[in-house]
């Protein structure tokens, strides 16, 4: 039995093939974005993206298993995302890892995307220690879980509109920045001053989030104000945004009191919300637990990584898709 895992991630823009063993070392990996196919439609464009899943899917699988030097033997298991994400990209990796699990013989997952995301923070060193505060930040999902232990989420909030990464691209258009909207305005907000007051939504009340007044806030200033500096922009509008999380994040740890307080998602990349995030664990005495910057985004060592859970546990094999699937289903 080979000590590897074959991870497949194609939910959304991004073919993703990795090669993981049990420790979340990393073997080889290898990740095409589709950037260029959706920059001019200024979002993801489905249609486009399970086209451009199909054309990148086998060669990416091949280059991962040569640059690893491993054959079916090193092989354990292949681990597939099975949802939440667009139905069309999700079929790609589905089917293709089916098609390879049948020809190698080989059990093959459907892993939830957003246990990934958790999961992720594990990958090339382990970190996360329980009971574990969750904070997801990507651009499909915005959400507070509080896990009891690897195997029990608890759902504490989550976003009623635009998630936080969304609000970043948004943002970033406004402000004629290109895709992808996270790290430029990641960048451009290190040089500006928060002086403009953006409103807080829900700052006060609970765990649930939502972002879409401030997004729109933000294009009105812009609007009224020609003169407006984008970096000042940029920086007050992340100001915004890492105080509602960062608020809600104390509240959480307040109430549950864990032993370590995990970010996740692509917004996890950004040097401004991992500093704001430094402090509050500094502050708090919670150990934080963040993913390598570059294991933020979506990739497959952190499918893969989560497989040998779903191994561990002996879990069903389930390879249909679901692209509205939730961070407390298997
Ligand atoms: O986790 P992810 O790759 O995909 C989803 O599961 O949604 O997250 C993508 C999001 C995008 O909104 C992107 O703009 C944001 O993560 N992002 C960043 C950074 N890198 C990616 N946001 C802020 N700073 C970054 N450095
Ligand atoms: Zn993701």
């Amino acid at each position: 039995m080979g000590d590897l895992v074959l991870g497949i991630e194609t939910s959304c823009d991004d073919t993703s093939v990795a090669l993981v063993d049990q420790n979340g070392q990393i073997a080889a990996i290898e990740t095409v974005s589709q950037y260029e196919v959706h920059s001019e439609f200024g979002g993801v464009y489905p249609e486009l993206a399970s086209r451009a899943h199909l054309e990148a899917i086998l060669p990416t699988i091949e280059t991962v298993m040569a640059q690893a030097g491993a054959g079916r033997l090193e092989l354990r298991a292949i681990g597939v995302t099975r949802g939440p994400g667009l139905m069309g990209s999700l079929l790609v990796g589905l089917s293709t890892a089916q098609a390879l699990s049948m020809a190698w013989d080989l059990p093959c997952y459907g892993i939830n995307h957003l246990r990934g995301h958790i999961r992720s923070v594990d990958l090339e060193e382990k970190r996360l220690t329980y009971p574990a505060l969750v904070m997801l930040v990507s651009g499909g999902h915005t959400l507070l879980a509080y896990l009891q232990d690897q195997h029990s989420y608890e759902l504490l909030g989550t976003t009623r509109d635009d998630s936080v990464g969304e609000c970043y691209d948004k943002v970033a258009r406004t402000l004629g920045l290109g895709m992808p909207g996270g790290p430029a305005i990641d960048r451009m907000a290190a040089s500006g001053t928060a002086r403009i007051k953006f409103p807080r939504p829900m700052i006060h009340s609970g765990y649930e989030f939502s972002f879409s007044g401030l997004k729109s806030s933000v294009a009105r200033y812009v609007e009224t104000h020609p003169e407006f500096v984008i970096d000042d922009v940029a920086a007050s509008f992340v100001d915004a945004c890492l105080d509602v999380l960062g608020a809600k994040l104390r509240r959480a740890i307040a109430q549950k009191r864990p032993a370590s307080l995990a970010v996740v998602g692509g917004v996890a990349a950004s040097r401004q919300l991992r500093a704001h995030m430094q402090q509050i664990s500094e502050e708090t005495g919670v150990s934080l637990c963040l993913p390598p910057q570059k294991w933020a985004t979506d990739n497959a060592a952190m499918i893969a990584l989560a497989t040998w859970d779903y191994i561990a546990q002996n879990a069903p094999q389930e390879l249909d898709p679901k692209p509205n699937l939730r961070l407390v289903d298997a």
